[in-house]
């Protein structure tokens, strides 16, 4: 099949899963405070799935403190309430970090994925949106083996790794999956920057209708 990124992209919006729209973000130091709630509201379960351990609160808070905006990538999905409901983050190691990526890649760097969507977001294609935007990221900042590691148990998880396309290893209870990517194209470049503008658009509409309701119905 040919590869066209845009078309896809173009299919899956025109999809709306669950009537929905999912514009993916990338995210800013000023969404640092919202990042942080919806990380916050993650149950126990949904952090061990998530961070592979328990995280309590406060190690939460330092993990998001750290987030450099600048160096990784995070991506998001605000709904039309304007909380952040989906947050996918992206961060390119050195290849040493995967000894077996000598055998898939011969660029300095692979990109490593993880991503959580709010139990309220769930089934709407949100985690899948953030995944395919990670990948068409990638490709066009030319990084080819995108990685994944949660744990085998994770259906969910599982699934979408599977429908991306990823090849799986289990072990010990855990899985760690990786894509291989193709090189950047036209229709790649292209499908990004148009979901990014939109979503920016998207963005812009939902926090002034915020701060207009805010200014005529303020909290008593
Ligand atoms: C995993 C997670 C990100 C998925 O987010 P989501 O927005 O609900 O995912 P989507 O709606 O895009 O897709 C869910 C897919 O999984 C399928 N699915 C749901 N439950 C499933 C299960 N128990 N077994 C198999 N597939 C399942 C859905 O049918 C859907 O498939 P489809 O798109 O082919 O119809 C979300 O459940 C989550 O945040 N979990 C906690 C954190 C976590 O597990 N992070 C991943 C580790 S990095």
């Amino acid at each position: 099949m040919q590869d066209n990124p845009l078309r896809r992209w173009l299919t899956s919006l025109l999809a709306r899963k669950g009537g929905k729209t999912v514009l993916v973000k990338a995210l800013s130091k000023r969404d640092r405070r919202r990042v942080l709630r919806h990380f916050l509201a993650l149950d126990k379960d949904d952090r061990l799935l998530r961070f592979g351990s328990m995280l309590p609160d406060e190690q939460v808070t330092a993990y998001v403190n750290k987030l450099d905006f600048a160096h990784d990538i995070v991506f998001g999905v605000y709904n039309t309430r304007f909380q952040l409901v989906g947050v996918g983050h992206l961060a390119f190691t050195s290849k040493e970090a995967h000894p077996d990526s000598i055998h898939y890649t011969d660029k300095e760097k692979v990109a490593e994925f993880g991503v959580s969507v709010s139990k309220s977001a769930r089934g709407q294609g949100v985690g899948t949106r953030l995944f395919e935007r990670a990948a068409v990221h990638c490709r066009n900042v030319d990084v080819d083996t995108l990685y994944m590691q949660c744990l085998s148990s994770n259906r969910t998880m599982m699934h979408i790794a599977k429908k991306a396309g990823m090849e799986i290893h289990r072990e010990y209870g855990e899985a760690d999956a990786h894509l291989h990517l193709p090189p950047p194209s036209p229709s790649s470049v292209l499908a990004e920057a148009l979901e990014e503008q939109m979503a920016k658009i998207d963005y812009t509409v939902k926090s002034n209708a915020r701060a207009a309701l805010r200014f005529l119905l303020p909290r008593r």
